[in-house]
This record gives structure tokens, sequence and C-alpha cells, in this order.
């Protein structure tokens, strides 16, 4: 009997995730008898449908809002990665049975950032100062990315100082400085910086736009938007106009997918433009 690898993401609701489109590009691309669909999975739900993943012939599964802090507590191991972050956003049923939690946004955001700009991702961005712009969620995993590359010295700037505050914490490492500023500060915080990354939802479709002076900003410093709807956002468009390499969002999406592909199809797949331009239609419809 042929087995059919079955993988998918699960969320409540989970009918908006482009992760069906880009796995099935995938999956066709390599020839691989595999699914990958969108299950919409509620809170209390979770539990029973994790406990089962392996008997229904899961390798794994994606998971999105609101399980990504609540599975951690469902599975045999949590890897150092999801750990720091504080949530999974990848589960793999591992050989022997048990099921590994694991979080590849940070992957997803340093790969982004490495496609566009190697040569600066290289040099560490010369060892000068990182920004990120947010605490949420997306900040953490651009933290625990941006830490794991070797910085130095990375600048958190949000509306919110005491979550900036709170997260500086999950780094610890007596290598690098971890600085939570206000909002007011963040020009002042651009200053001799090699990378800002926006994790704020300002200047997504619908939300406030990024109102952000570039001006002190280093002219090589590398800009990184985590918002991909719109794909060209003000600061990016901002940013190119000063002369400042600029990476979008949707790389992030793209790249993080691929170590959850790899883990339950064996395959390191490819980020190229036919992908790109797969979930850029799907995201259309
Ligand atoms: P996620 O988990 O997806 O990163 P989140 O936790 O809602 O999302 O975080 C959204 C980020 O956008 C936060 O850093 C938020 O700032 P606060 O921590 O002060 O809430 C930031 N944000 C949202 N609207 C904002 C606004 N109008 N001005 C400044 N920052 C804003």
């Amino acid at each position: 009997m042929s087995e059919v690898l079955r993988a998918g993401v699960m969320g409540w609701p989970v009918s908006h995730s482009l992760s069906p489109a880009l796995h099935g590009h995938w999956l066709q691309r390599y020839g691989i008898a595999g699914t990958y669909e969108a299950f919409p999975v509620e809170p209390d739900e979770l539990p029973s449908v994790i406990a089962r993943l392996r008997d229904e012939g899961f390798r794994g599964t994606n998971l999105t809002v609101p399980h990504k802090e609540s599975a951690m507590a469902l599975v045999d191991t949590i890897d150092d990665t999801a750990r720091r972050i504080g949530a999974a956003n990848t589960l793999v049923v591992q050989d022997d049975g048990t099921l590994a939690a694991t979080n590849t946004d940070a992957y997803g955001l340093i790969e982004n950032i490495r496609a566009d700009a190697p040569e600066q991702l290289a040099a560490k961005f010369s060892g000068r100062p990182l920004v990120i712009l947010g605490a949420g969620g997306a900040a953490r995993a651009a933290l625990v990315g941006l830490a794991d590359i070797g910085a130095t010295e990375i600048r958190i700037v949000n509306r919110t100082l005491a979550r900036a505050e709170a997260l500086a914490g999950i780094v610890a490492d007596q290598d690098l400085v971890v600085r939570a500023m206000g909002w007011e500060d963040r020009a002042r915080a651009l200053a001799d910086a090699g990378l800002l990354v926006n994790t704020t939802t300002l200047g997504m479709q619908g939300q406030a736009p990024l109102e952000l002076d570039l001006g002190t900003l280093p002219a090589d410093a590398v800009v990184n938007d985590i918002v991909y709807a719109p794909l060209e956002t003000g600061l990016l468009a901002a940013a190119r106009q000063r002369g400042n390499p600029a990476v979008d969002g949707l790389g992030m999406l793209l790249h993080q997918a691929r170590a959850g592909f790899r883990a339950w199809f064996g395959i390191d797949p490819e980020v190229d433009d036919d992908l790109r331009n797969a979930v850029l239609a799907a995201r259309a419809q």
C-alpha cells in the first residue's frame, strides 16, 4: 500500500491561510504523494486533534492563531527556538511516534533577508545595532532570529514600552545588548542602525500607516517589513526611494514554510518566482 503523506495547517479560523497554496505548489513541483490542507480546529478540540495526528497518517502540521501557544502543552518535545519565542507554528511526528514542536518564523525571517541581502547578513550588518519595531509575537521571532545570527545590539522599539522590556529577557546573552525603547524614540533608534525590521501591524491593509521618518537611518541599512499586504508597504517604498536595500515580507512566509516541508516530506524546497506568483494568486482570490 502506498502511503499518502499528510500535513496541513490548523487554526480557528483558517480559511484565509496561504499555506495550502504554498505547500500544494511544492508537493506538485516535487511530485510527492502528499497532501496539505487547512483544518478549522476549535480551541476545545485541539487536544484530541493533536492526539490523533499520528494515527491519521499526519507527518505533522502547521499551527496558526489561536493554537500557537496552547499546542506547546500537548507535545512531547519543544525545541529551544519555540521555547524562547513562546509559541510553536510547526509540529513534526518523529520516527519514534513522539510529537515535536518548533517555530520556523525566526528561520523564515533570516532566510528571507539572506535571499535579498546576503552580503549584509554575512557581515552581520557591519556589527551595527539592529532595530525591531513592535513587541508582539512576530517581534519575538525576529528577536530570536537576530540574536542567533550573532547580533551584538538589538533595539526593540514599541508603543507600549513595558512589552519591549519584557521581550529583552528572552535572548539573555552576555555578548548581546537588548535595549527597549519607547515609540517616541524611534527616530533616535535608527541612528547608526544596520537593519530595521517592522513587525507591527502598521502599514498593513486596513491598518493605520506607519509614521516613521527614515532621515536618521544610514543609507546602507537594510529595511525589512514583515507586512506583505500590500507587498510594497509605505516603509519599503520610502526605504527604496532613499536607496536603502528593501526586503518585503512575503518571503518570510515562504521561507518559514521550507523548514516544515523539509521535516514532513524530506526535501528542502526552493523559494522562487513561480512560488511567489502562486501564493500571490491565492491571496488575490
Ligand atoms: P503579532 O503577535 O502578530 O506580532 P501583536 O501582538 O498584536 O501582533 O503586536 C502588534 C504590534 O503592533 C505591537 O507591537 C503593537 O504595539 P503595542 O505593544 O503597544 O500594542 C504594534 N502596534 C499596533 N498598532 C499600533 C499603533 N497604532 N502605533 C504603534 N504601534 C502599534
